[in-house]
């Protein structure tokens, strides 16, 4: 197929161009390069060995969009562009709406006037909120999100369910991710957080490289194992397998579907740290401090409807996370800001 790929130079989106080519797609990148670097896409080039057709431009600049999509006809669109910090979403709150719903609703009327109407989103486990069961299914009723991020996602599952009821010549796959972490075992093209991390690998991988004296555990009076939280930690190359996979479920005509994309296995955080001491050999010192705003205790996925209905299921362990993120960080102690692009 030939797919649109928006937020191609992130994370995600990065390892998710590699799976694409391995099944032989083609793509078209977009991205407004605002949490990401060129370089990634010279990676991804490296590693599939052909040359990427990119468009740097915003999702929300209507009249790009447009030129781009009269240059090029596209099979379907992997939409991964978004703004995604929890934390800074709650401080800019208008920005976050602004670029996550603006820039959907934008590109999702481009798309239906180029008669492309088919579309895998990202969207998060965040929509579950508290989760009302564990392990979680799609049939979890969706839950209260405390930030704005978070809103946003579920915000927009929402529209675009509206859309495909009304205009059934819409498709759309949802997927839910858990916790991505990891990298391509090439060691690279991986994660590139801005600042201090947010999430708990890459700020584990910054104290191993010796960025950061300390990792800071938030709490450990959880009602788990040893206190600690509980998530659903997933390889990244098993998740941009999993955006092939969901490509049957477009080929289907699938109408509307949702699918959960983790492991469905729960580790703490205290377990993620002594997995990758173990690993990589690297001591992590750490401290207890007060649990976090807004993080619950556990949240893990039943996958099973994406393996039943795609064939899809994660295959690598948190042993593989543990060693492909630190093989990426100690190659890329300044991610790809250390490159001359
Ligand atoms: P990322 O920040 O690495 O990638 C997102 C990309 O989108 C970036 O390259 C950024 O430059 C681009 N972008 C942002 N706004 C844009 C706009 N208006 N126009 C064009 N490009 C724009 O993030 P990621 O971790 O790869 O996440 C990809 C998607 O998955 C996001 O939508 C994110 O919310 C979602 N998601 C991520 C996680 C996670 O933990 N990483 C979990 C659940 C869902
Ligand atoms: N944690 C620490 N110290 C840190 C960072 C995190 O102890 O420095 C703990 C958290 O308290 C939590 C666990 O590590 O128990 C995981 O935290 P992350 O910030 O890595 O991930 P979250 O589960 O909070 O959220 C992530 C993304 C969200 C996404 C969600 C589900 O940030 O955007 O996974 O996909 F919605």
């Amino acid at each position: 197929m030939r797919i649109l790929v928006t937020g191609g130079t992130g994370f995600i989106g990065s390892h998710t161009l590699v799976e694409l080519y391995a099944a032989g797609h083609e793509t078209i990148v977009v991205d407004n390069l605002s949490n990401s670097n060129p370089v990634a896409l010279e990676r991804v080039e490296a590693l599939v060995g052909k040359k990427i057709p990119f468009y740097q431009l915003d999702i929300r600049d209507r009249e790009s969009l447009n030129q781009m999509m009269e240059q090029n006809h596209f099979d379907a669109c992997i939409h991964f562009a978004g703004l995604k910090a929890v934390g800074e979403s709650v401080e800019k709150p208008w920005e976050y709406y602004e670029n996550n719903i603006g820039g959907t609703l934008t590109l999702l009327d481009v798309m239906r006037r180029h008669g492309c109407k088919n579309i895998i989103f990202s969207s998060s486990a965040t929509v579950y909120g508290d989760p009302a069961m564990i392990p979680i299914t799609e049939a979890c009723p969706k839950g209260n999100c405390t930030n704005p991020y978070g809103k946003t996602k579920s915000m927009l599952e929402e529209i675009m369910m509206d859309m495909q009821k009304a205009d059934k010549e819409w498709n759309v796959v949802l997927l839910r991710y858990f916790n991505p972490i990891g990298a391509h075992p090439s060691g690279t093209i991986g994660e590139n957080p801005n600042g201090i991390p947010n999430n708990l690998m890459p700020y584990i991988t910054q104290v191993a490289v010796g960025k950061r004296p300390e990792l800071g555990v938030f709490g450990n009076d959880y009602d788990t194992p040893d206190g600690t939280g509980v998530r659903d930690y997933i390889h990244v190359v098993d998740l941009a397998k999993g955006h092939v996979a969901a490509l049957q479920a477009i080929e289907r005509k699938c109408g509307c579907a949702i699918y959960n994309l983790g492991t469905g296995q729960g580790y703490t955080v205290l377990q993620l740290v002594k997995t990758f001491e173990k690993v990589n050999n690297i001591k992590i010192p750490y401290s207890i401090k007060p649990r976090r705003a807004g993080d619950i205790a556990i949240c893990y996925s039943n996958p099973a409807k994406a393996e039943k209905e795609l064939g899809w299921k994660a295959e690598r362990g948190l042993e593989d996370m543990c060693r492909d993120s630190w093989n990426w960080q100690r190659n890329n102690p300044e991610g790809y800001g250390g490159v001359e692009s």
